[in-house]
């Protein structure tokens, strides 16, 4: 089929290569002429696994190519999907659906008559129903569900997929587009407009509840000195509540579940059917992001004002280069405001780090960082992290303290590398005085 993603940012780039990959003839339309242009001589400007060879292979092949014109788009495709952002707004917690708006209205201006028009943006329930009563081109919903580091092997090999149609046409139109992935025996889900657009939000909030009730525990294991990492692994052997998203730490960040979540609340809200429990889910979030500032202080000896920390992490994840709502560089940026001095050290994300926290220091190396540190801080998982020799690391910092913000370092090989060891949800201590 002849198909066009509009929008090629880290879901319209995959969605893209991928139905290149799975035989469609694919063009990707964005307004940022830049981004077009990287695209089509094969680069990937954000890193995610798997993607710049899928791009590379189907640009040259050209059944991937990639244009500025909505024009040439609407003359192309049979079905159009749509992949444009929606940030939260500046003035309240809803999702920003310019750019939705402004993408289907540019579309449907120069769509074919019988052509589909598919979003595939995250975006608060009602928003087709209301651009199917706008334009006269058929709608469709098709949320994503793909993981940052995962986002090719999500989209061709997706646990489920869900289309939110309001014809049989519609309906048929999309079994072609996912032909084989269906063929493969993904479980199909249809559904009305509202239901499928509350699939992808719900999804988010269930990951997001899982996520900060285990940092929840981790706040009454500090409490109580229980030991959170041990309580986790206890619940998970419960088929019923499964090990996944049980990783206590330093919180959720990234360019979705942070701002999905308040979308959702705030978008239930006006509908009269309250999340008030999603407002909670996020205060324990940026709760365990005070709870490692705190620590600091507490290791530093009461605050922070010329300590050297060293942070291992920028990125939201191990895995990738973004930063956006990052955990490990909102801790640090909050202790470079306290006059300690900050230097981050991340395997990926060091440019987007620089470019959006200036100030903050930066090695090239977790040894450069590490170097006359008086406090480390543990704050994205990279497996490299875990590796870090303790006695080595000692040999290079100025005074041995770490707070591990992921839960995932050997404890006692720290401490009987005479490390101050504390580790967020486990018990502090006794004498610590944190
Ligand atoms: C998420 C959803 O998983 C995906 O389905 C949706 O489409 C977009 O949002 P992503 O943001 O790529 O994907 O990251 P994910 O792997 O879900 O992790 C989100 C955040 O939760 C990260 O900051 C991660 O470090 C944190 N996390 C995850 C935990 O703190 N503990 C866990 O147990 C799992």
């Amino acid at each position: 089929m002849r198909l066009t993603v509009i929008g090629t940012g880290y879901l319209g780039a995959t969605h893209a290569a991928c139905m290149a990959e799975l035989g469609h003839e694919v063009l990707g339309v964005d307004v940022d002429p830049d981004k077009i242009a990287a695209l089509q001589s094969g680069r990937v400007p954000f890193h995610e696994p798997g993607l710049p060879e899928l791009i590379a292979r189907h640009t040259a092949s050209g059944r991937l190519r990639f244009t500025t014109s909505y024009e040439e788009a609407g003359a192309f495709g049979e079905v159009h999907f749509v992949c444009v952002g929606t940030p939260q707004r500046a003035d309240s917690d809803g999702a920003d659906l310019t750019y939705v708006d402004a993408a289907f209205a540019a579309i449907a201006a120069h769509a074919a008559e019988d052509a589909l028009l598919v979003g595939k943006s995250t975006v608060p329930v009602g928003t087709a129903r209301r651009l199917a009563d706008t334009h006269d081109t058929e709608v469709a919903w098709n949320p994503e569900f793909l993981r940052e580091g995962f986002a090719v092997e999500d989209t061709l090999r997706p646990d489920r997929l869900v289309f939110g149609v309001a014809s049989s046409r519609a309906e048929a139109a999309l079994r072609e587009v996912y032909a084989p992935v269906l063929a493969a025996g993904t479980p199909l889900v249809t559904a009305d407009f509202p239901t499928a657009e509350l699939v992808k939000t719900a999804a988010n909030a269930f990951l997001a509840t899982k996520i900060s009730f285990i940092n929840a525990m981790a706040e009454v294991c500090e409490a109580a000195g229980g030991d959170v990492g041990i309580l986790a692994e206890a619940l998970g052997h419960d088929d019923r509540i499964g090990r996944k998203f049980l990783r206590a730490g330093v919180g959720f960040g990234g360019g979705c579940l942070p701002k999905d979540i308040r979308a959702f609340a705030h978008r239930a809200d006006e509908l009269g059917a309250p999340l008030r429990f999603l407002r909670e889910v996020d205060a324990i979030n940026m709760r365990r992001r005070d709870r490692v500032v705190e620590l600091a202080r507490g290791l530093c000896g009461g605050a922070v004002l010329g300590a050297r920390v060293a942070v291992l992490g920028a990125a939201f994840k191990p895995d990738s280069d973004d930063i956006r709502d990052s955990p490990a560089l909102n801790v640090a940026a909050r202790l470079k405001l306290d006059g300690a001095d900050v230097t981050v050290y991340d395997p990926e994300a060091m440019d987007n780090a620089r470019k959006t926290f200036p100030l903050l220091g930066y090695a090239m190396s977790a040894e450069e960082a590490l170097l006359g540190a008086d406090l480390v801080l543990h704050l994205t998982e990279w497996p490299q992290f875990r590796e870090i020799d303790p006695a080595r690391a000692r040999s290079l910092v100025s005074r041995p303290h770490i707070v591990d913000g992921r839960g995932v370092l050997d404890a006692d090989r720290w401490t009987s590398a005479g490390w101050r060891f504390l580790a967020l949800g486990r018990p502090v201590p006794a004498g610590e005085g944190i």
